[in-house]
């Protein structure tokens, strides 16, 4: 059968990540998709770097945008991060060249994921995007897939591994917050801008995405009220200890009598609990619905296999011929139950 051939933009952590899996695992993927995966092109900022993983046979493109145009590219995968720019202008041209896309991120979804599913399914493509939360974690198919006969409650969750990392070594160690942020920086944890990690803010582009498809409205990240962890002091940590508690960075997201409630902050959460068992990087995401009750997903919300792992589970989903809406429902559905709900005394 005809190979499914791919165009990756970006080629850091997840990109070399992605491009190693492809190299190793290539036959193994073939027996599971019924279909070669290929890699015809890929684009980075620099050529010349060394990224430690063999490149031949790929085309280069200097050019995302122009990657993402290629006549012999069937996916975009989108793997350059930023909500703006290069992951904004090249996942428009592809989907405006009607190729389907796979990207991990949450940024550019946050933000403008309803126009760009909006685009996505006027045109007949695909956007995929699993390793976008949580990493390594099934989540998107477990809340659009698994569980799609749910009317869902509520999703909470450790959405942002180097928060749990600086809180649990707080809790550790007994030293203030500075002095863990500079531990969780000198081991590359942090973000380039650390804010989006400390200020809650990837944590809530992640939180905006899986409500937008457990509740049926379109992602609405300015909706989320934000605190980061900056201000959690080894006092309140103490505190909490003898309480019995651990402090979190928790998100939660439900629907009220109100509307859609979106929180992302540092919240109590009982020391005995999956949640307060949590410890160093890694992430937790409770999904309540009605028929099912709770379920509780654990693992790696980053680096570079998990991360990688998720991407390749969307490719993996194309090639099998996979066909569905971006956030669970048809775009234009969510925008008028958005509407709907904002007109509600
Ligand atoms: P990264 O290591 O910083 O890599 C970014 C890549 O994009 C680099 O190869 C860079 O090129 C390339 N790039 C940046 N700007 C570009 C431009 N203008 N034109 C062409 N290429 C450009 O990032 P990452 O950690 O792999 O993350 C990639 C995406 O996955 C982000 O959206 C991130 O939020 C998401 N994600 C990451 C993780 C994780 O654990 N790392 C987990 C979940 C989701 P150079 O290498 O030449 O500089
Ligand atoms: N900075 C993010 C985290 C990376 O710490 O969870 C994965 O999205």
């Amino acid at each position: 059968s005809q190979p499914l051939r791919l165009g990756i933009a970006g080629l850091g952590t997840v990109g070399v990540g992605v491009v190693r899996i492809i190299r190793k695992q290539a036959a193994l993927i073939e027996a599971r998709t019924g279909r070669p995966i290929t890699i015809t092109a890929v684009s980075a900022r620099s050529r010349d770097k060394d990224r430690g993983v063999s490149l031949s046979g790929y085309a280069w493109e200097d050019d995302p945008v122009a990657l993402a145009k290629r006549d012999d590219v069937d996916v975009f995968v989108e793997l350059m991060g930023g909500d703006e720019g290069p992951a904004k202008d090249a996942t428009e041209a592809a989907l405006a060249s009607g190729k389907d896309v796979v990207t991990a991120n949450k940024a550019l979804l946050a933000i403008h994921g309803q126009a760009l599913a909006e685009q996505a399914e006027a045109a007949g493509c695909l956007i995929r995007y699993e390793a976008a939360v949580a990493g390594g974690i099934p989540v998107i198919k477990a809340l659009t897939e698994s569980l799609a006969g749910n009317e869902i409650t509520r999703v909470m969750g450790v959405m942002n591994g180097t928060c749990n990392y600086i809180l649990t070594r707080m809790e550790e160690t007994g030293n203030g917050y500075n002095s863990l942020f500079e531990e969780a920086e000198a081991l590359g944890y942090l973000e380039a801008d650390p804010n989006l990690d400390v200020g809650g803010i990837d944590a809530a582009h992640k939180l905006a995405i899986l409500s937008s498809i457990a509740f049926g409205t379109q992602v609405d990240f300015d909706g989320i009220e934000i605190e980061g962890i900056q201000r959690v002091s080894i006092d309140d940590i103490l505190a909490a200890a003898n309480m019995g508690y651990k402090i979190k960075l928790l998100g939660v997201a439900q629907m009220t009598g109100r509307g859609l409630e979106q929180r992302m902050q540092p919240c109590l959460v009982p020391d005995s609990s999956p949640l307060g068992q949590l410890a160093g990087g890694t992430n937790m995401i409770v999904l309540e619905g009605d028929a099912i009750g709770q379920i509780v997903l654990r693992g790696p919300g980053a680096g570079e296999g998990p991360t990688a792992s998720a991407v390749m589970s969307d490719i993996c989903d194309i090639a099998r011929g996979w066909h569905g809406p971006v956030f669970g429902q048809k775009a234009t559905t969510l925008a008028s139950a958005t509407a709907a709900l904002s007109q509600r005394p």
